[in-house]
């Protein structure tokens, strides 16, 4: 009896430890604990299009004012964006008063904002959307605002009681490292404390890269989202660099995402002024394919058909939501193509094939599809369909078929491939003399 209680304790004290160890594994990759941004958020932030513009005399439909988010918050509605899943409607920086209140809390512009935040936050809520607030780590936001430091509980508290569900927290003025990793721990702890669920949206390896390597296991207990590189601009080369700076940095990167925390790197610009079709093609492939969150910098007022049906494409977004939450990864680069891929839930692929090329006409690149999946996502079979440029049946493929796939300079073509099962049942068979799609040679 009492061998047997001691061996009874013993695989008891096992099992603990056993448990232990899990859950201390598990707290290693642990997201931020809020069950916000299972997938990546999707919406919009006026940054990008709309900048510091404060100056609503003379330029009223522009300028940072509760105006400008009534409207996209209403267009968002009618106009489709919402049912394919943009949902945050978020300010930026400039929103505030250059002064706390007399209880020393944030207040936006009277001029601008005359209604008030929470005022904004009922309308936006009317709507189905969600609000989406900045503030700043430092003493000063990027732009010269109140900052965030020494006020973190207060602000949070300020942003839940107006019923703000996504805080952007950016990093200008931050003081030393200890302080800007402390502020957004303390800020992240704060948002908590107040019992509200609001998506955390970090610049902190942003702001850290430069003095110190990031610790992302660290940063995604914390954060949402987290930028990695400079702002964007409406321009191919800054989509350019960030999608060269993330290719160069993903094996730190890419492995952190997944449900409740993704790299953000940064706004879409698609539907302004800097970006060709194809360009605007590559960056929405490529912010699938790297699982960033959709957050569009644009007018809603004034975009192209045309911009309009590539964000609102379902199959592109479908890819940008998957729930397996993985992001993907250049596979190769050469001097003139990138191929890229995103494991998808059931076995499906992702892939883009981008040409670099900014010179001549369209180039064809070949491969073999052994390359995708690490020999898996075509073995024994597959069927592709390309979602980019257009939507096209490529049919079926096996593990010895080549792609031959023609693309625009700074374009991209975007495929999903579907892996056909093993069993001899399910094997397809396979029609050699299929005539291939025009772009496949
Ligand atoms: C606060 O954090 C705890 C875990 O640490 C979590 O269970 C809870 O849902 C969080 N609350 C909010 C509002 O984020
Ligand atoms: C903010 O200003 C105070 C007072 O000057 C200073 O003590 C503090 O270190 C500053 N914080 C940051 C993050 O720069
Ligand atoms: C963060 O919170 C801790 C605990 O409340 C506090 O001691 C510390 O001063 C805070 N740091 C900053 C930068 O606000
Ligand atoms: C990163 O942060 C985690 C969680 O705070 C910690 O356990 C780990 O030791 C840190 N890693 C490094 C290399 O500092």
């Amino acid at each position: 009896m009492g061998r047997a209680v001691g061996s009874w304790r013993r695989a008891t004290l096992a099992c603990v430890l056993v448990l232990v160890l899990v859950l201390v594994l598990l707290a290693g990759t642990r997201a931020l604990e809020n069950g916000l941004a299972r997938t990546p958020t999707m919406g919009w932030l006026h940054w990008e299009r709309f900048l510091c513009s404060t100056d609503c005399a003379s330029d009223p439909l522009s300028c940072v004012s509760e105006q400008l988010f009534m409207q996209m918050a209403d267009l968002m509605v009618s106009d489709g964006w919402k049912d394919v899943g943009y949902e945050y409607v978020c300010i930026d920086d400039c929103w505030m008063s250059l002064t706390r209140d007399n209880q020393d809390r944030l207040q936006p512009d009277p001029e601008r904002f005359p209604s008030g935040i929470r005022k904004l936050a009922d309308y936006v809520h009317s709507k189905g959307l969600k609000l989406g607030i900045y503030g700043d780590v430092g003493n000063k936001t990027c732009a010269g605002f109140p900052g965030s430091y020494g006020h973190y509980d207060l602000d949070a508290q300020t942003f839940a009681d107006w019923g703000v569900d996504l805080l952007k927290f950016d990093g200008c003025n931050y003081g030393t490292q200890d302080q800007l990793a402390e502020g957004y721990r303390n800020m992240s702890l704060a948002l908590n404390k107040t019992g509200r669920s609001i998506v955390y949206s970090c610049e902190w390896p942003l702001y850290m890269r430069p003095m110190q390597r990031p610790n992302y296991t660290e940063i995604k207990h914390y954060c949402n989202h987290w930028r990695n590189f400079a702002d964007i601009y409406d321009a191919w080369n800054s989509v350019k660099n960030t999608l060269e700076w993330t290719a160069l940095h993903q094996d730190s990167i890419v492995d952190v995402a997944g449900p409740g925390g993704w790299n953000d790197p940064d706004m879409l610009v698609i539907g302004n002024f800097g970006l060709s079709w194809d360009q605007q093609l590559t960056q929405m492939a490529l912010w699938a394919i790297m699982a960033a969150p959709l957050l569009m910098s644009n007018d809603l007022r004034h975009i192209s058909p045309q911009a309009k049906w590539l964000l609102q494409n379902k199959d592109v977004i479908a890819i940008n939501q998957d729930p397996l939450g993985k992001q993907g990864y250049r596979i190769t680069k050469d001097n003139n193509f990138e191929l890229w891929e995103r494991p998808l839930s059931g076995g499906t692929y992702a892939v883009a094939v981008m040409n670099r090329q900014e010179i001549g006409g369209p180039q064809i690149f070949s491969f073999s599809t052994s390359f995708l999946g690490n020999g898996l996502a075509c073995n024994p079979a597959c069927s592709i369909q390309q979602i980019l440029p257009t939507s096209e049946d490529w049919g079926l493929h096996n593990w010895v078929s080549f792609l031959n796939i023609k693309v625009n300079p700074t374009g991209t073509v975007l495929l999903k491939v579907v892996v056909i099962g093993e069993s001899p049942a399910e094997k397809p068979v396979m029609n050699i003399n299929k005539k291939p799609s025009p772009d496949i040679l």
